[in-house]
């Protein structure tokens, strides 16, 4: 299985002159907890640490992320020069690059279930994690980190996910080089933050082109209970609406779905 390599993605992205630096790990606790500890001690936006294997890698609402080889962890280190009020855009951003470098390089139709889960085939191909949190000096800055599954067998799952997870390489029945994706990603990722950070690209209305959530039935898990109902809207500030079957509509901010069938 090919490993990713410091030198080549460095190389990779001095020939395209961006402002990434770039930070390769074989293992590491979490990607976005390095991250912390860089941007509490004052590091700058741009720094982006991946790894091939996490130890304790982070999900969602406390959850662990299974970190196993043969996937790519990878946190960005962002202090976005917008609203505050802005940056939980950027999840949406992450997801529709990866996205849409699927379809172009792998022709791959992969899409968004909202919060910040990306499936292929209607099963999860990566989950992305955005905290937002503040340094010494009292400055927000925001940590937003994505694992995908690569190059993961289905055989290596571990049960309680061999039905709910996909890799790259299972859907293309081939290995893939994940300096490639990376690469691509990085390149992809650096422009399209500079288009967001310009007014020119917003992440949330593009993403609907993708997203497996709107109009369908869902049940929702949230911090105030379970609800089901109907995915009526995708906010400009990327929180869900739905049209719930007490007939009142409510706005999440945060929360688990799951898309039930029409019938059922
Ligand atoms: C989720 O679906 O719950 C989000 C998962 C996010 C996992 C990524 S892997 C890279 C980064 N480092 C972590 O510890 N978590 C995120």
């Amino acid at each position: 299985m090919e490993e990713i390599s410091q030198e080549k993605i460095q190389t990779g992205l001095r020939t395209h002159s961006l402002g990434w630096r770039f930070c390769f790990f074989s293992s590491v606790s979490s990607t976005n907890a390095l991250l912390h500890e860089k941007a509490k001690a004052g590091e700058e936006e741009g720094l982006v640490v991946a790894a091939s294997r996490q130890l304790q890698g982070r999900g969602r609402r406390g959850r662990d992320w299974f970190s196993s080889p043969g996937g790519l962890y990878l946190s960005f280190l962002l202090r976005p020069s917008v609203a505050l009020q802005e940056w939980g855009r950027i999840t949406f951003l992450m997801a529709l690059v990866l996205i849409e470098l699927l379809q172009e390089d792998y022709c791959l139709p992969a899409l968004m279930k909202w919060p910040n889960d990306i499936q292929l085939h209607g099963k999860k191909l990566s989950g992305i994690l955005t905290e937002l949190s503040r340094d010494g000096k009292g400055d927000y800055y925001l940590i937003t980190g994505m694992g995908v599954n690569v190059n993961q067998k289905r055989e290596h799952w571990p049960p309680h996910l061999t039905d709910r997870a996909i890799s790259l390489a299972e859907a293309l029945q081939q290995e893939l080089d994940p300096n490639d994706l990376l690469l691509s990603f990085l390149r992809n990722f650096q422009e399209a933050y500079h288009q967001f950070l310009q007014g020119q690209l917003d992440p949330v209305a593009r993403h609907l082109h993708y997203s497996s959530t709107l109009g369908q039935r869902v049940h929702l898990t949230s911090v105030t209970g379970d609800y089901q109902g109907q995915a009526l809207e995708i906010t400009p500030q990327g929180s869900l609406r739905v049209l719930c079957m007490d007939g009142i509509i409510r706005e999440f901010f945060e929360g688990d779905i799951t898309v039930r069938k029409m019938d059922t």
